[in-house]
């Protein structure tokens, strides 16, 4: 073990300016520090000691080998605390467990079939009114957010739909804005309406949809019955409080829709600007669903369409890395001290960007995961779920989605970018998300309908 620090930029003032190029360009930031300093970088900012690490190895060891000695950082989760409440996501230690055990089974394999049927349900809804010059990524949020809420909770949003559009760009660039200003804006502050509206709005919904369950008294065996219903057989044998409850309901529908939207609007602009890689996957998908759309028995056998998926994943991947971790104790990553307090980071963005683990790493290369070659992947390297016993939970579904979605695309329409769609460039909000959106043109194919 080295007693020094791994190298870094320093800052007089404290990290300020530091603090400044992230937010300005989170992307750039940490791809350049990679490039300057290599594959463990310190840094100071403010009262922290900050550790970025970009090594495969580094990052199996954070999440998993010893993710028991590390914590969430704090202060992001503060942040989204305002709105996502006290569930899964936003919770460590024995609560969290607690969480994850209660929610586990909503995502046990049986469910699956079930959840395809109400994903294609929901997609047919969507997609058979597109055509011509869609306004992509709006489409796939409220595609994504329809799916979320069928198969998790049962509902059709209908009216509520576009409020809840709105309320994801207001929480997220309030989170933006808050990840990286030192404190939270006391609830007083003025000129704060905007951000107040969509957490009332947000919590109105997701209370109403509780409350109508809970009057109907009805079973369906969808996550949120599970939610109301289950106990914690492991632990003390109770279920979730109703606050609880509400706290992992909107935790899921915020967690499960964003990110899986980012995902879908990558894979179409990959679909629209690789005109190759989209006939190989329609091809794929006319022989094995000649002309229906798929059920979850398909999936198996829409192997490059799955390898589409994970190829956008990486070159694309929508949270560009996991929460911060802060070391619980003193511990040893990579070879460098990590004191107790130390924040610890990493990056599936720049990882999975990094020619040694991904030879030439801005193609896009779906066969990189086809068998012979995605065994030349070290673990560690991709990422985009997270790893480690805090990987996302809602992974299989996630994978099951943008599958399905995507099939069911190549299905109906080939792919163009509209008139004036440059090559988008990328921000790193709460998910990854192009600058300006992304305009498509969608043609109907004839074998689709
Ligand atoms: C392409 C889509 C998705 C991506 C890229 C993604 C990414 C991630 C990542 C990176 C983490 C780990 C965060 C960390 O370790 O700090 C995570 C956690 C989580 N994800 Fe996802 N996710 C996706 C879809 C979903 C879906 C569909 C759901 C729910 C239906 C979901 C629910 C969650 C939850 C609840 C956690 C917290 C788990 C815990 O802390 O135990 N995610 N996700």
């Amino acid at each position: 073990m080295t007693a020094a620090r791994p190298p870094g930029p320093r800052d007089r003032l404290l990290g300020l300016r530091l603090v400044g190029r992230v937010k300005a360009d989170p992307l750039a930031f940490y791809t350049g520090m990679h490039r300057e300093y290599g594959d463990a970088v310190y840094m100071r900012f403010g009262p922290y000691r900050d550790f970025t690490f970009f090594h495969p190895d580094a990052v199996r060891e954070i999440l998993v080998e010893k993710a028991r000695q590390f914590g969430r950082f704090q202060h992001p989760i503060r942040v989204l605390r305002q709105w996502n409440g006290d569930g899964l996501l936003m919770t460590d230690g024995e609560l969290w467990l607690r969480h994850r055990r209660i929610i586990q089974p909503a995502f046990h394999p049986s469910r699956f079939p079930g959840y395809a049927g109400l994903m294609a349900a929901a997609a047919r809804d969507h997609l058979d009114r597109l055509a011509g010059e869609v306004e992509f990524e709006r489409e796939m949020t409220d595609l994504t957010m329809d799916v979320a809420t069928r198969t998790l909770f049962g509902v059709d949003l209908g009216a509520d739909r576009a409020d809840l559009a709105r309320v994801m760009k207001v929480l997220n660039a309030v989170a933006m804005k808050e990840f990286t200003t030192p404190f939270l804006v006391p609830r007083w502050w003025p000129g704060q309406g905007e951000k107040k509206w969509a957490i009332r709005t947000l919590d109105g919904v997701v209370r109403r949809i509780i409350r109508d369950r809970r009057a109907s008294g009805e079973d369906r065996g969808d996550l949120l019955s599970m939610l109301l219903r289950a106990t914690d057989e492991e632990g003390d044998g109770k279920g979730l409080t109703d606050e609880q409850a509400r706290d992992n309901t909107v935790g899921l529908f915020l967690a499960g829709h964003d990110t899986a939207a980012a995902g879908m609007l990558w894979v179409g602009w990959f679909l629209a600007s690789l005109p190759e890689v989209a006939a190989r996957a329609a091809a794929e998908v006319d022989e094995v669903l000649a002309g229906r759309d798929p059920t979850f028995a398909d999936l198996p056998q829409l192997k490059y369409v799955e390898r589409v998926v994970k190829e956008a994943l990486r070159h694309r991947t929508p949270t560009i890395g996991v929460f911060g971790r802060q070391a619980l104790q003193n511990v040893e990553v990579g070879g460098w001290a990590i004191p107790k307090g130390g924040l610890v980071r990493v990056f599936s963005w720049v990882t999975q960007h990094d020619p040694r683990w991904f030879p030439d790493p801005e193609k896009f290369d779906p066969d990189r995961f086809a068998p012979g070659r995605a065994e030349a992947i070290p673990p560690g390297a991709y990422f985009p779920f997270g790893m480690g016993p805090r990987v996302c939970i809602g992974n299989t579904f996630a994978m099951t989605e943008l599958v399905l979605l995507t099939a069911m695309l190549l299905r109906r329409f080939t792919f163009a970018p509209a008139p004036g769609q440059g090559e988008p460039v990328p921000v790193a909000g709460m998910s990854l998300r192009p600058a300006g959106g992304l305009r498509l043109v969608l043609g109907l194919r004839k074998s689709g309908h």
